[in-house]
């Protein structure tokens, strides 16, 4: 018998694999650094979101056991019922000193922004997203039934004009920060003004920025000094912080409202004690990490540098940088290229980045050295990366 879903799915995996969009798996054989052991191979790591080298830290690995043994492994209910636990509060108490503002626990940045936009907005109401926005954003907006309204990339004047035409019951607007795939930084300040002239909420995904950006690792809104203004800023755990998990900062009444209807907080089983002791942790130390921020900024600048001297069009706006190959099977070559060379940086394709910008996306962690940059340079020259590649066509 041929069940359907077999059928569809063999058809659905021949279109993937004859567009070049097919992905792998490959399990990683060390901790998560800037070298990694995969498939038998020594390889530098730089497609990684450990910004601050974090993810193998033991101060992270004592506290999760300490927990686990405190406290067994699962939390076994969502936090509404049982699960709720001493870890969550103790996170919660330290999310909110650091940040001076309630702030509420999710189990990862996806279920954050999926909850939040949820809901915020509903059927009558409109969310205005970036086009480049990360997918849980997008999703959160669809989940949600509000209308939805893409903005061009970065652009507040355009987000304006679309806010000021709308009729919608409550407006939200929602942005990446950092954006996960090209590495820029919204114009926080003038999407704030414009959501402020509108009257629109704004959600600000720091995702990328958190432990990277701003005073503290407290992200861009920190770091251009609109913080208290920004509605909602959600942060996630399991990128610079190098453990799992998310959590948002907003005022009371939104953190309780969250926390009465985000639906994949209330209807999830909890994250265990043992990671959030964890997290706890590793926040004390992504706070106190100006050494390692230091350090990634000053690899920042010196691979932005490196990139133009092969004459990329790169910036040194964050430690993420794109390298537009634009078709997929292309940005697979030179990917496998530098794997050849001992080098892991993964091809990003559709449906990840729009058609035609599939790219290699170097993300650079305070654990890599001069030597590893030098590396990188060293074989894309060689493999004759150089003009007519380089950072997409919206920046
Ligand atoms: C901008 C952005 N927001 C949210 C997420 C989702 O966070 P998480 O991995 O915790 O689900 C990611 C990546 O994973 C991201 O890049």
């Amino acid at each position: 018998m041929i069940v359907p879903a077999n059928k569809w799915a063999t058809e659905e995996l021949e279109n993937l694999e004859a567009a070049g969009l097919i992905r792998t798996l490959e399990p990683l054989d060390s901790p998560q650094g800037a070298e990694v052991r995969v498939g038998g191979e020594e390889l530098v790591n730089f497609s990684s979101n450990d910004y601050l080298g974090l993810a193998q830290n033991f101060e992270l690995v004592r506290a999760a056991t300490d927990a686990m043994e405190r406290f067994g492994f699962g939390a076994g209910a969502s936090r509404l019922v049982t699960g709720d636990t001493r870890a969550h509060a103790e996170l919660e108490t330290a999310l909110a000193q650091l940040f001076d503002s309630p702030a509420l626990i999710f189990n990862t940045g996806y279920a954050a922004n999926a909850g939040i936009l949820s809901t915020l907005a509903r059927r009558g109401d409109a969310i205005f997203s970036d086009a480049l926005n990360h997918a849980s954003l997008i999703d959160g907006a669809r989940l949600s039934r509000a209308s939805i309204e893409v903005y061009p990339h970065r652009d507040a004047n355009a987000l304006d004009r679309l806010l000021a035409g709308s009729k919608a019951r409550r407006k939200i607007v929602c942005t990446d920060a950092v954006f996960s795939m090209d590495g820029d930084v919204a114009p926080i300040s003038a999407l704030l003004a414009v959501c402020e002239r509108n009257g629109a909420a704004l959600l600000v995904d720091e995702a990328h920025a958190f432990g990277v950006f701003g005073p503290a690792g407290r992200g861009v809104c920190e770091m251009v000094g609109v913080a208290s203004k920004v509605d909602v800023r959600m942060f996630t755990l399991g990128k610079a912080a190098g453990s799992f998990g998310a959590f948002a900062v907003a005022s009371e009444p939104v953190i309780g409202w969250l926390r009465q209807r985000a639906r994949s907080m209330v209807y999830s089983t909890a994250l265990p004690p043992g990671v959030l002791a964890a997290s706890r942790a590793a926040v004390a130390l992504l706070a106190a990490a100006n050494d390692r921020r230091a350090q990634l900024w000053r690899l920042t600048e010196r691979l932005a540098a490196g990139l133009r001297a092969l004459g990329l069009e790169a910036q040194d706006h964050s430690p993420i940088f794109p390298i537009v190959l634009g078709a997929p099977e292309r940005a697979l070559e030179v990917s496998a290229e530098l794997r050849a060379r001992g080098l892991l940086v993964k091809a990003i394709r559709p449906p990840t980045v729009p058609e035609g910008t599939s790219r290699l996306r170097v993300a650079l962690s305070a654990a890599h050295t001069d030597e590893h940059l030098a590396r990188l340079l060293a074989a894309l020259r060689e493999i004759g990366v150089g003009p007519g590649d380089g950072v997409p066509a919206s920046d």
